[in-house]
């Protein structure tokens, strides 16, 4: 049997990583600048998370949600703490996609409604609902069409407003849109944003899966704008690899047996890894470490030429090219040994580098990015 060839996929085959590096069968290492789609926050095989879950491995991977599980209790305890939301509630699933899915649920269940206002260039995932709220009509299938989703322009209040009525169950927006090119929603837009909904009885449901645990320099994103949405979906760095999501939910939205459920979501082996991730962004103080290197990437990159334009917030680049980043980013990685990401425009690149990564990887980085020919 072959595989079902839905990836482009680079002809390199990773066998082991360590921090921000990466190697290949051969030996040929290779700086990693993309952390795998988001997904490497603590840095890849990093040591604490391989015993935690090693140790978890030995005691017990799995069992099914119908028993006690203080270790999910002890995940949530401690995602509330470092993510200030101590009196939300956390169901665990699986996936990005499947924390969307779940989190519209709840909002519809809450409110009794079934639209979403959902905005240009969003990215939510490939599943069901979340590939209707992704603004890719190439990625939906006629079984996926549905008339649920209303899409407006980032940062357009008004345009919101219009569509607000007794019918939107909730707005569904990316903390930074990650896949559409690292477009920053303003802050004064955000706080309006939920007060409209609030104000429309809609939820504020805020995608944090690319852009939350600690990415951008606050454990969410949105939390630049001091806005508290209805809920908030997790995945990605949550696990450090690990398939692992969630959705934080407002203590007035209420739970009853059975509005959810999944038989993988928050297995034993899930949570250990995604106490590993939490443990180490506190112990090496990461979101302090992301600011610190942040601040140094963007002072670094703002000197170099040729860049059109430079978005996002701490270690979540874009970097809007003259040209086409496609050539770029195969030098950059074939003649440097250094993976980036690309965006749904052409001339973007990305940056999502694991967010201990350090002053000498950024010399590295940047060294590599003046060779390939854009400074
Ligand atoms: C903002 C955002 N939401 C949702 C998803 C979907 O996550 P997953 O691929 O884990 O289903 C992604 C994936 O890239 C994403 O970037």
């Amino acid at each position: 049997m072959k595989m079902f060839d839905v990836y482009p996929r680079y002809d390199i085959d990773p066998v082991r990583g360590l921090g921000s590096w990466i190697w290949d069968q051969e030996g040929q290492k290779y700086l990693d600048f993309y952390g795998g789609h988001a997904v490497i926050s603590i840095g890849h095989s990093h040591p604490h998370y391989i015993d935690r879950v090693q140790y978890q491995l030995r005691q017990l991977g799995f069992y099914s949600n119908s028993v006690q599980m203080p270790i999910q209790d002890e995940l949530s305890q401690k995602l509330g703490e470092m993510s200030g939301y101590t009196d939300y509630e956390l169901f665990l699933c699986n996936s990005g996609a499947e924390a969307i899915e779940n989190a519209l649920k709840v909002a519809s269940f809450h409110t009794k409604r079934s639209k979403t206002i959902v905005f240009e260039n969003a990215f939510h995932g490939r599943t069901s609902l979340a590939v209707t709220a992704t603004d890719t009509t190439k990625l939906i299938a006629p079984i996926n069409q549905n008339d649920r989703f209303i899409r407006v322009k980032l940062n357009d209040l008004e345009a919101v407003a219009q569509c607000l009525d007794a019918s939107v169950a909730a707005v569904l927006i990316e903390g930074i849109q990650g896949v559409g090119g690292i477009q920053v929603p303003d802050d004064a837009f955000l706080k309006e944003l939920k007060l409209l909904c609030k104000q429309n009885g809609s939820l504020l449901i805020v995608d944090e899966i690319q852009s939350g645990y600690g990415r951008t320099g606050k454990f969410f994103a949105h939390q630049y704008a001091q806005v508290e949405p209805d809920l908030i979906t997790i995945a990605k760095g949550m696990g450090n690899g690990f398939p692992i999501g969630g959705v934080l939910i407002h203590p007035d939205i209420k739970a009853w047996s059975g509005m959810l459920g999944t038989t993988f979501g928050g297995n034993h082996l899930a949570c250990a890894a995604g106490l590993a991730v939490l443990e180490v962004i506190e112990s090496e103080e990461l979101i302090n470490h992301v600011n610190f290197m942040g601040d140094l990437l963007w002072k670094a990159l703002g000197s170099l030429e040729n860049l059109v334009q430079i978005r996002g917030r701490g270690l979540m680049i874009g970097l809007d090219l003259t040209g086409d980043s496609k050539p770029f980013r195969h030098s950059l990685l074939e003649e440097q040994h250094v993976f980036v990401g690309s965006a749904a425009q052409s001339n973007t690149v990305r940056l999502l580098p694991p967010l201990g990564v350090s002053q000498e990887e950024l010399v590295v980085f940047l060294e590599a990015f003046k060779k390939v020919g854009y400074a």
